[in-house]
């Protein structure tokens, strides 16, 4: 995560952006892909390196990978199945990583899991997606650092989820798809990379129904066919374009999306003042003569997603008064707040709830990513600072922006 970033700040942006395919969606599907047999191609996977890191993993069990000319991506698992255990050394790069439980159980009845790392912004517990996986006939065990997973007698289930978590959903999703009888999630989570999940399935010849709405159904089937699957944008990737046009005094055509997923980020930005309005291609956001102040409070979907929780307080830092932002999904994901500090942000936090005191400006500072969407705020920062912001650690960014650099270049922003 060494890799540093240098912003100008002043600079507002005008243009076009295209959104690439959603991070969260590819990595699932790429897990998903090891359960059927042949060569599956998925569209519009982001070159990020959390997909790297998934590349690796798939490799290192044994399945083959290609980028192709056209952009898509190749997974070839081989025929008799994969190594059923993830490397520590890979696992702990990436919390996606404890996907291949779900996938590997359906795929094999077998799986050796090395506990997942990721971005550090909270305790980021098992116990939903082990709790479900049980239901359905595994036995499953912590020891030094692994889960040790294996279907005793695989038997449809009813779970129900203490929270809508969306790994969970997920791995229970793959594991069930596979299981014969009906099993049924309930409190599942909504979010769209789970309607995404639960299309790929069924396009491999699974039978999932009720994705996006809290009771998922599943029938399990004997076999999954490989195919060709392109897969849907990424709604943080565009909610962060859409508020740095908002922060920057600009205005942004945002293409290549899906309107509906956008919902709870559009609302949030036209309260906060900016004009925001759909066309054929895409959205158009235009900041508004000022920032007023928003609450927000972060919820599983449809609620405002976590992820754009760090952008929405770079924004509200700028607001005429002050701003509530409540943080219900991860415990530990003020730590941007420290960060903004530096540029002259006022902002106060006890426990959950932060309170935004809004400043005339910013300026530059040094300043460090502590995750993926704490950097991406601190770039919308510095696109207004006054000066020079310099961001280290900024390898958290290129986990989940594809071309970023590139993208706010060509929006006229300074950085390098
Ligand atoms: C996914 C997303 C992440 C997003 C998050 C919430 C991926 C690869 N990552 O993460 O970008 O921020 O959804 O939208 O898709 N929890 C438990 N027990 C469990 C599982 C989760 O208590 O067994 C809790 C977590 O601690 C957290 C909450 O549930 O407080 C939400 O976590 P979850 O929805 O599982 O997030 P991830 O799937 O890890």
């Amino acid at each position: 995560m060494r890799d540093t970033l240098v912003i100008e700040g002043g600079h507002p942006l005008f243009g076009q952006v295209t959104i690439s395919g959603a991070k969260n969606a590819g990595l699932v599907l790429m897990a998903a892909s090891i359960m059927a047999d042949g060569e599956t191609i998925l569209d519009n996977v982001p070159r990020i390196r959390d997909v790297e890191v998934m590349i690796r993993i798939l490799n290192d069990i044994g399945v083959k990978t290609d980028w192709n000319e056209d952009g898509s991506l190749s997974i070839c698992p081989p025929p008799g199945g994969v190594k059923n255990q993830t490397s520590y050394e890979l696992a702990k790069l990436l919390r996606a990583s404890n996907l291949f439980l779900g996938a590997m159980l359906g795929r094999q009845g077998e799986a050796i899991i090395s506990m997942p790392g990721g971005c550090d912004i909270g305790t980021r517990p098992m116990d939903l997606h082990i709790k479900g996986l049980q239901a359905l006939g595994a036995d499953l065990e912590l020891e030094h650092g692994y889960i040790y997973a294996k279907v005793i007698k695989s038997n449809a289930a009813r779970i129900y989820l203490d929270f809508p978590s969306v790994g969970a959903t997920e791995n229970i999703m793959m594991m069930a798809a596979k299981t014969p009888g009906q099993s049924i999630i309930e409190n599942a989570a909504k979010e769209p990379e789970i309607v995404d999940l639960a299309n790929f399935l069924n396009f491999m010849g699974a039978k999932v129904r009720g994705a996006g709405t809290d009771i998922i159904r599943i029938e399990g089937v004997n076999e999954l066919k490989p195919g060709r699957y392109a897969i849907i944008p990424d709604r943080i990737e565009a909610g962060t374009y859409m508020i740095a046009a908002a922060i920057s005094k600009g205005e942004v055509l945002v293409q290549n999306i899906i309107p509906n997923h956008l919902h709870p980020i559009v609302a949030k930005l036209q309260e906060a003042g900016a004009a925001v309005h759909e066309t054929d291609q895409g959205i158009v956001v235009k900041a508004g003569d000022k920032i007023l102040p928003v609450d927000v409070k972060t919820l599983p979907y449809p609620g405002f997603p976590t992820d754009m929780q760090s952008q929405m307080m770079a924004l509200l830092s700028l607001a005429e008064g002050s701003s509530m932002i409540v943080e219900n999904v991860f415990e530990n994901r003020f730590q941007i707040v420290d960060e903004l500090k530096r540029m002259g942000a006022r902002i106060k936090v006890e426990g959950h709830t932060s309170v935004i005191e809004g400043v005339e400006s910013l300026y530059g500072a040094r300043v460090k990513a502590t995750d993926l969407r704490a950097g991406a705020a601190l770039i919308l920062g510095g696109l207004v600072a006054q000066g020079e912001t310099v961001i280290e650690n900024a390898g958290y960014i290129f986990r989940g922006y594809e071309n970023i650099r590139e993208k706010l270049t060509a929006l006229g922003a300074r950085l390098k």
